[in-house]
């Protein structure tokens, strides 16, 4: 195993970068900048990672949100099209939809792995529904082959946000092959990094071709010709340098991600009443990033948790709240809570725990501690 980063301060999220890592990005800032070598690593990276996924092709853009962007624009989403998307993930899931002047529409979640559902996204579908944008939040998985039937029945695209799912698997098949096509982020705290950065995952030639073309001005490869105005969703080969660096460790990366989610698990097994993200007999969760969803029994907000635990020196975050709470969609407060009751209440009583590299035992055990005390344990 490489060696592992380790700070004395809880660190919420961030990356484990090894010297082997900055040989690697060192290497292509010293040779990667001229003719076949100027994209040799996001054309290798595209290509493996692409692989990895059992996918045809990979689009490497400057962050996640915008591979949402170029998918939706590839698709022809447009004006007034429906897309159904999940109540409660990451605004990035959703401003894409907004982005190309179509409509959110806002599916609920399922209490357990807080995914959309098969009954709550079929409530959403009408006549104007071209797509379901589903989310693999937390690394946990929704029910994808009832999902993807739902959608060819209906004749719409299923899209895979499996930005927060690297190394988690449904029925064996990897996070990133469900659907039209998927998405995967780097950013800073994401299982490997590249700073700030994404990728779009396609089957389909056509598709690729004209999101391939949107990425980069409407222009063919290679001439100064546009033939439509478009994006400029091109990434760097400084960026994908890491993104090759680091995928070469995939392996350990996920390793270590569900390193931390088994020792929180066992820290914390002997207090009722707490969710973590689930691992069902179908599904092996690479767990970017432990939740914890506090039984009703307890009466404790994700509020009361995260001021409780920050006085004892021990840093949360929120579970993602409602998107339809947010002064960003003011148009759908009135219907959300009505819509969507399970996002409401189980966001109601979730936190984020910490995620980075960094963590020790130590710190982990600090938290369960916390959270003992916060209860009355
Ligand atoms: C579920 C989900 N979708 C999309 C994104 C967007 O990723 P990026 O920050 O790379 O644009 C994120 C990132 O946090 C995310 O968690």
């Amino acid at each position: 195993m490489s060696t592992l980063p380790k700070s004395d301060d809880i660190q919420m999220a961030g990356p484990w970068v090894t010297e082997e890592d900055i040989a690697i990005v060192t290497n292509m800032l010293r040779n990667g900048w001229y003719g076949k070598d100027a994209y040799a690593y996001v054309e290798k990276f595209e290509r493996e990672f692409a692989g990895w996924h059992n996918r045809k092709y990979g689009l490497m853009t400057p962050n996640c949100t915008t591979s949402i962007h170029l998918l939706l624009a590839g698709l022809g989403i447009k004006d007034d099209d429906e897309v159904i998307v999940p109540e409660c993930t990451w605004i990035a899931s959703v401003a894409p939809v907004v982005y190309q002047r179509a409509k959110p529409v806002f599916a609920d979640i399922d209490p357990v792995h807080w995914c959309v559902t098969p009954d709550t996204v079929k409530k959403c579908i009408t006549k104007k529904t071209k797509a379901l944008i589903a989310v693999d939040l937390f690394g946990n998985m929704p029910e994808m082959d009832a999902l993807q039937k739902i959608c060819d029945d209906a004749g719409i695209y299923l899209i895979e946000d499996a930005a927060e799912a690297l190394g988690s698997t449904y029925q064996n098949i990897r996070a990133g092959k469900f659907g039209v096509g998927s998405v995967f982020s780097f950013h800073r705290t994401k299982t490997i990094t590249t700073g700030e950065g994404g990728i779009l995952l396609l089957d389909d030639d056509k598709l690729f071709e004209r999101c391939k073309f949107l990425r980069d001005h409407g222009r063919s490869p290679g001439t100064y010709y546009n033939t439509e105005v478009t994006f400029k969703y091109m990434p760097s080969n400084l960026q994908a340098s890491l993104a090759y660096a680091q995928f070469k460790r995939i392996d350990e990366l996920v390793e270590r991600k569900r390193w931390i989610w088994k020792t929180f698990r066992s820290y914390l097994k002997d207090i009722p009443d707490l969710y973590l993200n689930p691992e069902p007999r179908n599904v092996y969760n690479g767990v970017w990033c432990p939740a914890l969803v506090f039984g009703k029994s307890y009466g404790i907000t994700k509020e009361q948790a995260m001021d409780r635990l920050g006085k004892l020196g021990l840093p949360v975050r929120p579970f993602f709240y409602p998107l339809t709470s947010l002064p960003a969609f003011p148009q759908y407060a009135a219907d959300g809570p009505k819509n969507c009751p399970v996002a409401y209440d189980v966001s109601n009583r979730g936190i984020n725990l910490p995620c980075a590299y960094t963590l020790s035992e130590n710190q982990i055990a600090h938290y369960a501690d916390g959270i003992r005390k916060i209860l009355g344990g």
